[in-house]
């Protein structure tokens, strides 16, 4: 994609990833919008960015999405890029009795939030000359994490919804990207500098760098060395990663 010249709004941008982004891509020479409930740190970005614009949103609630939508296509006309960003990966445990609590804010952060976002802006993004939605999975939506079963779950939904859109949109001004990080260091679960994550400014950098040729699904190296693995199948690749974990897991505070 073009990585210059567009209006690009970035939900859940007030922490990790989607800041990080926010801010490559307000350092390229675009029109950013930030989108996240946390008001002192969307002020604390637009803040360090100026001309950066934010809004509250809150992905779970529909009236919430609704309102972002209609704000930013009344406000920012030229909007040509959507940053599904936004989510939350809580600890369960589906061996167990599940917190349906916890399974209805991941399915509605993770999954249900970003289709409801793209719905309400698709045809305003198929009405500019170029656009691009981005839709930030996880390599989790080719693994699945037994200790994070919903969570894996949604993002592997997402991943098919995104192959889904791309095929519906061919014909269209519209490209559809999926970026499937490894483990970055971020507040996800606790920013914990351990070594497996990856810093969250390589993957930023790395990230960039790929959006900018025109592959349509966005592996860092660590991810294609998972993703591609020539010694196992599927069975074996997600039977060996969950045990890695059992043995070493996730720090999780
Ligand atoms: N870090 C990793 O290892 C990793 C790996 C693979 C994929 N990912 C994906 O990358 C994305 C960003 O995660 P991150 O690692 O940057 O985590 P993070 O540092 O915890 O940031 C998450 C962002 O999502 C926002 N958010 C959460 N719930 C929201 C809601 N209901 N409405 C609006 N915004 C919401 C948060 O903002 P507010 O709290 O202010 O609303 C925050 O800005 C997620 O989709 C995650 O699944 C991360």
């Amino acid at each position: 994609m073009n990585l210059s010249g567009n209006t690009v709004f970035i939900t859940g941008a007030t922490a990790g990833i989607g800041r990080g982004l926010a801010e490559a891509f307000y350092k390229l020479g675009n029109k950013v919008i930030i989108g996240g409930r946390r008001r002192a740190l969307l002020d604390e970005v637009t803040g360090l960015n100026p001309g950066m614009e934010a809004i509250e949103l809150d992905m779970t609630n529909m009236a919430s999405i609704e309102s972002a939508a209609a704000w930013l296509k009344a406000h920012h006309p030229t909007l040509n890029v959507l940053i599904n960003n936004a989510g939350i990966m809580p600890f369960d445990d589906p061996s167990s009795e599940l917190d349906d609590d916890v399974v209805q804010s991941v399915v509605a952060t993770n999954l249900l939030g970003p289709m409801r976002m793209t719905s309400l802006l698709i045809e305003h993004l198929k009405a500019q000359a170029a656009s691009t939605i981005i839709h930030n999975t996880s390599v989790v939506a080719f693994l699945p994490l037994a200790t994070n079963a919903v969570y894996s779950a949604t993002k592997a939904a997402m991943h098919s919804f995104t192959q889904s859109q791309r095929f519906a949109l061919r014909n269209t001004s519209v490209r559809v990207i999926e970026v499937a990080p490894p483990w970055v260091n971020t507040d996800l679960i606790f920013k914990s500098d351990d070594p497996r994550a990856m810093p969250l400014d390589a993957f930023i950098d790395d990230t960039i760098a790929q959006l900018a040729t025109n592959t349509d699904d966005i592996y860092v190296e660590r991810v294609r060395e998972i993703l591609t693995h020539p010694r196992y199948t599927e069975y074996e690749r997600v039977e060996a990663r969950n045990l890695a974990m059992v043995d070493d897991p996730i720090p999780r505070h």
